[in-house]
């Protein structure tokens, strides 16, 4: 596997790549990987002939009081993973080669960006859209891979790419998570035994709320029983939990396919987000 930091020695690699028709797949990360991301490299390898993985700690979207200084960064570690599940290449570029003195363009997906973790993180989602457009220009895929684990993310991406025309199919994967429901994330690290085992109940009540739902059971108290059980079980706040419609996020009122129960939850001073079907 070539790990590649510049851009010139990045357009040379992946011209080699795509020699004889070989089509490529992208998976962009912020490193610390686990079995989510790792999953979304096997899908990629099932849908390109070569697998390119993006490891970049975003700095643009992290808000000023939020974890960018201290979030996870093992990137040796994060190689040999690379290596085991066959990538071809890994884009590891430094904060000055992504923004160079003077870069001064954002994108922004005005209404997809506005709610949900929008809201809580003002500038997050233009942060994310911006440096996804930059790496679909930078490595220029077939295909791009990203988590359902962040759905809103997923919805803005696919929106960003339709608007703006990038010529490139965007897949999203199903969520990895532990055996006791707890969604994988790279946050999860933060979090101390106690929290961890109290973090089921976040998964759970978001489970249930899903499944209510579905069946026609009122909204809001549904999601006010779902709140109150996230909190009981040790969260300290529930950030937001809502019901969407799964493509355009619009809130909802009364059920209607196809939608996606939302949330937000703090413990401690980690945030963790998650997301079910309903119906
Ligand atoms: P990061 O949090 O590292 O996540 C990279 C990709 O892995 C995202 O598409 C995310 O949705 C996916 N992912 C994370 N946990 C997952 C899980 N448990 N199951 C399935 N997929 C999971 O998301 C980002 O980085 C950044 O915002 C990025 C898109 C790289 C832009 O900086």
């Amino acid at each position: 596997m070539q790990i590649i930091r510049d851009i010139a020695t990045l357009h040379r690699a992946i011209a080699a790549l795509k020699q004889d028709g070989k089509s490529v797949a992208l998976v962009p990360t912020m490193g610390a990987l686990h079995d989510g991301h790792l999953s979304l490299v096997q899908m990629g390898r099932r849908v390109a002939d070569h697998v390119v993985v993006s490891i970049f700690v975003n700095p643009t979207q992290f808000g000023p009081n939020e974890d960018f200084a201290a979030y996870p960064r093992h990137e040796a570690r994060d190689a040999a993973l690379l290596v085991e599940e066959g990538v071809a290449l890994l884009w590891a570029p430094d904060v000055g080669v992504m923004y160079p003195g003077g870069h001064s363009t954002h994108i922004e997906v005005a209404e997809l960006g506005a709610d949900y973790c929008g809201a809580a993180r003002p500038g997050h989602f233009d942060g994310v859209a911006t440096v996804v457009a930059k790496l679909f220009n930078q490595v220029r895929p077939d295909v791009a891979i990203f988590g359902e684990k962040d759905w809103q993310q997923l919805a803005i991406i696919r929106r960003m790419a339709r608007d703006l025309d990038f010529a490139l199919d965007i897949l999203g994967a199903p969520i990895a998570r532990d055996p006791d429901g707890l969604a994988l994330s790279s946050r999860n690290a933060y979090l101390s035994p106690e929290q961890r085992s109290a973090a089921v109940a976040f998964p759970g009540a978001l489970r249930t709320a899903a499944a209510a739902l579905a069946n026609g059971s009122d909204m809001y108290e549904t999601l006010a029983k779902a709140e109150a059980a996230i909190v009981a079980g040790g969260f300290d706040s529930v950030d937001y939990i809502a019901l969407a419609d799964a493509d355009s996020l619009e809130r909802l009122d009364i059920f209607r396919a196809p939608a996606r129960l939302l949330a937000a939850a703090r413990i401690g001073k980690t945030r963790l987000i998650d997301n079910y079907p309903v119906g």
